[in-house]
């Protein structure tokens, strides 16, 4: 993801997440030693799906802004499903007096969030505003035909339902806007 990312801060951000990602395993495995338990040969299917999404956003091709927000909805899938899933297990240790394995779950569990923002950040600040637009989708400008039909009473009636209070019983000192005057009734 950083070697496709064409954002700079972008490809710092990956980076230096995946060192964070080396101390997040070394942290298992001393979890995992301290506990006696071995944390390999489980294959989480959700997690393997989501990385061969983001490696079909890598073999994309087309401007690298878009494809920057997109390496960034990618990545931040799995950012959150690794927040929900440290969230869990710092929870489970906690419960169990594992005090030493909240600490360390909890660090991981920071800096999952921290990249999380990061990754929101990038892509709020530089990504989005910088990004291609498709001018054919910008409002046109106003034109007669977009103006409100003068003829159309219907909000003059919505007033009415509301049993909006006379003239004179107003503040003083509050604007009035002019009445609109009504169409002259057709006579047959
Ligand atoms: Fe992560």
């Amino acid at each position: 993801m950083a070697r496709k990312a064409s954002t700079g801060s972008l490809k710092a951000a990956f980076t230096d997440h995946l060192q964070e990602t080396h101390q997040q395993v070394a942290r298992l495995e001393q979890i995992g030693e301290s506990l006696g338990i071995s944390l390999i040969g489980k294959v989480c299917k959700a997690m393997q799906r989501l990385i061969e999404e983001g490696k079909e956003v890598i073999q994309e091709d087309g401007d690298g802004l878009v494809l920057d927000a997109a390496l960034i909805a990618a990545a931040q899938r799995v950012e959150h499903y690794e927040i929900s899933a440290y969230g869990s297990v710092c929870a489970l240790a906690e419960r169990l007096g594992h005090a030493d394995a909240v600490t360390m779950l909890q660090e991981t569990l920071d800096e999952e969030s921290a990249a999380d923002e990061k990754l929101n950040t990038i892509s709020l600040e530089e990504i989005l505003p910088e990004g291609p637009c498709d001018e054919s989708d910008e409002p046109d400008e106003l034109d007669e035909s977009d103006e409100p039909d003068e003829s159309d009473d219907s909000d003059e009636e919505d007033d009415e339902e509301e049993g909006e209070e006379p003239e004179d019983s107003r503040q003083e000192g509050v604007p009035v806007p002019a009445q609109k005057k009504r169409p002259l009734a057709k006579t047959k």
